[in-house]
């Protein structure tokens, strides 16, 4: 029996015999198509020849593409599982003529593949064309031998086929495959009907472009492009009416029943079967550089994970295990795909991350699920807010709830979850001035004409003319003006502040927002009323906080140049996934598996200050979208771009499209300090820096923060000495115990003489004291060592200082230590030079004191 493999290379050698070229799938991510979340065709690698933007490099072509369609024009995500012929991802075999051989070479070609080489029955085979497409209905009884009655014609929804909702498109032929077990029962009816038809080839005939305005233009030549399912064609070959029954998922399907111990049963599998489509889809996203992520690709990604860790808690998976079938997946695809097994491992730990995040709320959610429709039956529909709120609180993708609620014949109010989806941004963003406040009202036209044109790249202050108005509560006036230097909250950066004014009004600029009125997207400035009312007025001066814009601007162009350097130290898998651009700082999330190091860090920090200190002229141009893109431009994903696009440009570091406002010079950044870096999801990871004035703050705090710090540091080790000292002073209490109790006689006198560990001169001094006073009537001798030299203490009671008195007696212990002294009767100290001696001088003490008392 041929192989999945077999039958991919079949199909290569096929068309290679017919002079096409061979090329590479190009990656499920799309490198420069920002319409594109995901490949999802085989032609998508070539839309800039299909419109004349490139010259093709063969004029004919052939591959098997890696694409995915879960999202946008073409998806298939219902499907899955469900049946046994869709996928999130699958291959796409294909053929493409570039303004060479057209529908007589792809529809005789495409018969004798199928029929010749592969020995497909003719009796089941259909060919569909277009419904005006007499020339292709035409050339399949000419150019093969098909029955004309199995030729059929169908509208546009069927047989003219488009790559997204602009592009390359043109009027298509299909080739279907009637798989039922009794061909009697085969009828024309069922063709783009029932499962049991399916269709395993689709012939473009790419001629015309969808433009943005929704119509359809000419291209200057005509082209060829075909895709047919490989897993589709392989189950035909294979004898098999699922894909699953072939060998390309056999052993994904045999690996889930391992690892679950749920056997697989083909009537009631949907869980095995959803578990090895979607390891493929996730595998292969991110082997091309997708991540898990909130938005855009990276939350069809982790939209995915979650459907498919969903199913995994219905075959009892209680622990993360998905990742598991990374390397059975590697044994069927790695030969064709190598990108899999050299990632296999990154592949498995993202996976598994993700798994274990999900698995965390993933059962409260299922609870919370089962108890908000347990009163619900077929029919009935689950409320937009308690979906929106599986999504918000044990974060349910729209898509699973759907899945979920449509096993149970539940449909989800879409409409509603949209709109809590919204209430929760506008809060989010508004903070308190938001909410409640904004009842609707009405807007009060003062002039009309054009609105909302946008200054503020020119100017911070402009003379403008109210358009309309509405009052809302509490003094809230939001204001639309003919021209505004006022910026509209975009691309992560914030709305300007500032004033309008005019003789007898104030208004107070608390934020501006884009927002769609009367059809259109106008610039909104959110005002409180400060002087005034609105009536009588139509001129005003705008006037934009200028050193907050100031600030704004800084921080924005240091956004371009850190994601430029974050892809220059980090890699090109870098994509931006969020930003927000503050005066106050500005903030990145990036796509991006592992905690920045600090030496990451520090080159990203060095990279963008160099560039700072080059003070390179920031370009901005506007210019058509192709264009941009042509010259290098970056564009973001999940961001929407007209014809028209700006380009701001570093020379020789960073180029993106952008709206907002920037500096003149890359120097008025002045510097750039990250201050954070953390993790937001698994494989997102989130940096908070601040530029400018803004660096210095910083160091000042932390310089601040530092001395308190000191400071603090200080008073605790003046409480420690303190601690110390007390203590010492408890131990000293007991040392002058000992030793008085140590105490001998001369002559009738008391006396101590001896050597003690201390830590200076004044515990020296008061122990000896101390002693005195214990003894009542003597002569305390103390000796000691510090800081490597010998020290004697003598202390005399007030009786004995006229026989002893303290000083003389220490000058002779000094001398006899090489050194001098002196004091007063009652209390003397000397030192010496070297402590060897200090013994022998402690030693001499009662001789001397022998000597001055009998003297007398
Ligand atoms: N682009 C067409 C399709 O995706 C043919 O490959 O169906």
């Amino acid at each position: 029996m041929k192989t999945g493999k077999d039958i991919r290379q079949d199909f290569i050698s096929f068309f290679k015999e017919k002079d096409h070229r061979f090329v590479r799938s190009s990656p499920v991510v799309p490198i420069d198509d920002p319409t594109l979340l995901f490949t999802n065709a085989g032609m998508n690698q070539f839309k800039p020849i299909f419109l004349g933007q490139e010259a093709p490099k063969q004029k004919r072509a052939v591959n098997s593409q890696k694409c995915i369609r879960v999202s946008g024009k073409h998806n298939d995500l219902e499907e899955v599982g469900v049946d046994n012929y869709h996928h999130t991802f699958f291959e796409m075999l294909g053929n493409w003529s570039f303004g060479d051989y057209y529908k007589a070479e792809a529809i005789e070609w495409a018969w004798e593949l199928l029929t010749g080489v592969w020995g497909l029955d003719k009796r089941r085979l259909w060919a569909t064309v277009h419904d005006s497409d007499d020339e292709a209905a035409q050339l399949w009884t000419q150019v093969t031998d098909i029955p004309a009655h199995q030729v059929l014609r169908f509208g546009d929804k069927e047989n003219f086929w488009e790559m997204g909702e602009t592009g390359p498109c043109g009027p298509c032929s299909e080739i279907h495959y009637y798989d039922g077990p009794d061909i009697s029962r085969m009828k024309a009816e069922g063709v783009n009907a029932g499962p049991e038809y399916k269709e395993l080839w689709n012939l473009v005939f790419i001629q015309n472009r969808r433009l943005e305005n929704g119509a359809l233009e000419d291209l200057p030549a005509k082209h060829v492009d075909t895709g047919a399912g490989l897993e589709r064609i392989v189950a035909v070959i294979q004898g098999q009416t699922s894909n699953y029954a072939t060998d390309l998922f056999i052993p994904l399907i045999e690996h889930v029943a391992q690892l679950t111990g749920v056997p697989y049963d083909d009537s009631q599998g949907v869980a095995h079967r959803v578990l090895a489509d979607h390891i493929r889809m996730l595998a292969f996203s991110l082997a091309d550089g997708a991540l898990p992520g909130n938005e855009g690709r990276g939350y069809v990604v982790r939209r995915i994970l979650r459907r498919a860790a969903r199913f995994g808690r219905q075959l009892g998976q209680l622990e993360p295990f998905i990742y598991r079938l990374v390397p059975t997946l590697v044994d069927i695809m790695g030969e064709a795909y190598p990108e899999l097994g050299e990632k296999r491992q990154f592949i498995a730990k993202v996976i598994k991350a993700e798994e274990s995040a999900f698995g965390e709320t993933l059962d409260r959610g299922l609870e919370l699920f089962g108890d908000i429709t347990s009163g619900l039956q077929a029919g009935d529909t689950l409320s937009g807010d308690e979906a929106f709120k599986l999504y918000d609180t044990y974060g349910f993708p729209l898509d699973l709830t759907e899945l979920m609620a449509r096993e149970r014949g539940i449909t989800v109010d879409q409409r509603g979850f949209d709109k809590a989806m919204a209430a929760q941004k506008k809060r989010a963003r508004g903070g308190g001035k938001g909410g409640g406040k904004k009842a609707q009202r009405d807007w009060t036209t003062v002039t009309k004409g054009r609105d909302s044109v946008f200054r503020g790249h020119e100017t911070t202050q402009h003379k403008a003319v109210i358009r309309k108005y509405r009052l809302l509560e509490d003094q809230a006036v939001e204001v639309i003006l003919d021209q505004t230097p006022f910026y509209a909250e975009a691309g992560g950066q914030i709305g300007d502040t500032g004033t309008l004014t005019a003789s007898g009004l104030l208004l107070q600029v608390m934020d501006t927002q884009k927002l769609v009125v009367d059809g259109h997207e106008v610039i909104v400035h959110e005002c409180e009323l400060r002087k005034g009312d609105m009536e009588n007025h139509q001129a005003v001066h705008a006037k934009v906080n200028q050193e907050r814009r100031q600030a704004i601007r800084l921080n924005h162009t240091a956004t371009h140049l850190m994601h430029q350097a974050l892809k220059v130290v980090l890699g090109d898998h870098i994509q931006q996934a969020g930003s927000l651009v503050a005066p106050d700082r500005l903030r990145f999330d990036l796509t991006h598996y592992e905690k920045l190091t600090s030496d990451e860090i520090e080159r990203i920090e060095t990279m963008v200050n160099q560039v700072i200190r080059e003070n390179q002229a920031v370009d901005t141009k506007v210019m058509g979208f192709d264009e941009a893109r042509e010259s290098g431009a970056v564009a973001l994903f999940g961001e929407k771009y007209g014809d028209e696009v700006r380009v701001v440009d570093v020379p020789g570091f960073s180029k993106e499209l952008c709206g907002g406002t920037h500096v003149e010079r890359t120097g008025d950044i002045g510097a750039f300090k990250i201050t954070a870096e953390s993790s937001l999801a698994a494989g997102v990871r989130r940096i908070e820096a601040v530029t400018g004035a803004g660096v210095f703050k910083y160091y000042r705090t932390l310089v601040s923060e530092l001395d308190s710090k000191a400071e603090k540091q200080r008073d605790r080790i003046k409480q420690l000495e303190r601690q110390l000292r007390a203590a010492s002073k408890a131990q000293s209490a007991d040392l002058g115990e000992t030793i008085a109790a140590e105490a001998q006689m001369i002559e009738g006198v008391r006396f101590v003489a001896r050597s003690v560990e201390i830590g200076d001169v004044d515990q020296l001094k008061d122990l000896a004291a101390e002693i005195k006073h214990k003894l009542k009537s003597a002569v305390v001798t103390l000796g000691t060592v510090l800081d490597g030299k010998p020290l004697v203490v003598v202390a005399v009671t007030d009786d004995l200082k006229e026989r002893v008195p303290a000083g003389k007696f220490v000058k002779e212990l000094g001398r006899l230590m090489g050194g001098g002294g002196g004091g007063t009767s009652i209390m003397a100290t000397a030192g010496g030079k070297d402590p060897a001696k200090l013994e022998a001088s402690l030693n001499a003490v009662a001789d001397k004191l022998k000597i001055m008392l009998t003297e007398r």
